[in-house]
């Protein structure tokens, strides 16, 4: 395995891969690597003959007041758990490889200030841009995304399909702990009462998708079921809970065809999101 911290370095790399017709594989990432990231890189390495993952805490996607300063960064923990993987490149640049003089962004309207563009309204342009900025360097044939994050792997597939992206794109299904917490870099930093208290989002996922596949259809009397299972837990700040068409993530008012749950809520300070797709 080895480490490249320069994009020249990395472009030059991919080239050569794509002149002996090497299949490239990536999984970005922000590092502090979990389970559902080690799943995606599993995934990953079935696909291809050269593995990327890429290391950067993307400072553009981080708000004022969020966690930027304080997400855990811990690069030698990371490589160990991606050696063991048989990753072949980490891709590990600086803020300021990345982004000394930059002027330039990538913004996918109407869905980045949707749902979670909402309280965070410049979150999705740091992602679009990072991801963008990413694919030029890496040059990957397949990239893998979780849908932990499903807004921004719909964004993701939305950019490449606007920007002819030659690039496939893939996700795969939330890995989740024991209690059904989905995995996230953020759950660290939640107590052992903060876990117990956020098992109760996923709970009321799975009771919410039983009530529309037992015939439910009020998008109000779903929400409100959701709101009073993640109240009881003693979770109190609720940002949202929506229900969108899983196959263009407008807002819907009727259920019909493939819809998908989303929430945001807070844990204490953690924010946390998660989601579940009903088939109807
Ligand atoms: O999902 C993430 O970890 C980040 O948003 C990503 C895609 C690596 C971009 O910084």
């Amino acid at each position: 395995m080895r480490t490249i911290t320069d994009i020249k370095e990395m472009q030059n790399y991919s080239k050569e891969q794509k002149r002996n017709r090497k299949i490239i594989a990536f999984v970005p990432t922000m590092g502090n690597l979990h389970a559902g990231h080690i799943s995606l890189v599993k995934t990953a390495k079935r696909k291809c003959d050269i593995l990327v993952v890429s290391l950067f805490v993307n400072p553009t996607q981080f708000g004022a007041g969020e966690d930027f300063d304080s997400y855990p960064r811990i690069f030698k923990e990371d490589i160990i758990k991606l050696e063991r993987e048989g990753v072949d490149i980490i891709f590990y640049p600086s803020e300021k490889e990345m982004y000394e003089n930059s002027k330039t962004s990538v913004y996918v309207d109407e869905y980045s200030s949707i749902l979670c563009g909402i309280s965070r309204p410049s979150h999705f342009r740091g992602v679009t841009t990072v991801v963008a900025k990413l694919f030029n360097i890496v040059k990957p044939d397949i990239v893998l995304f979780g849908e932990k994050d499903a807004q921004q792997a719909f964004i993701i597939r939305k950019m490449v399909k606007d920007l002819n992206f030659d690039i496939t794109i893939e996700t795969r299904e939330i890995i989740r702990e024991s209690n059904g917490l989905a995995m996230s870099s953020r759950n660290s930093y939640l107590t052992d009462i903060q876990r117990k208290q956020a098992s109760h989002i996923y709970k009321s996922l799975i009771g919410a998708k039983d009530l529309i596949r037992n015939g439910e259809r009020d998008i109000e009397n779903i929400k409100n079921y959701i709101c009073k299972i993640i109240k009881d837990s003693g979770i109190e700040k609720i940002e949202y809970i929506e229900i969108v068409d899983d196959n263009n993530f407008n807002l819907i008012d009727s259920i019909n065809g493939s819809v998908r749950i989303l929430i945001a809520i807070y844990v204490g300070k953690t924010r946390l999101i998660d989601n579940i797709k009903v088939d109807v």
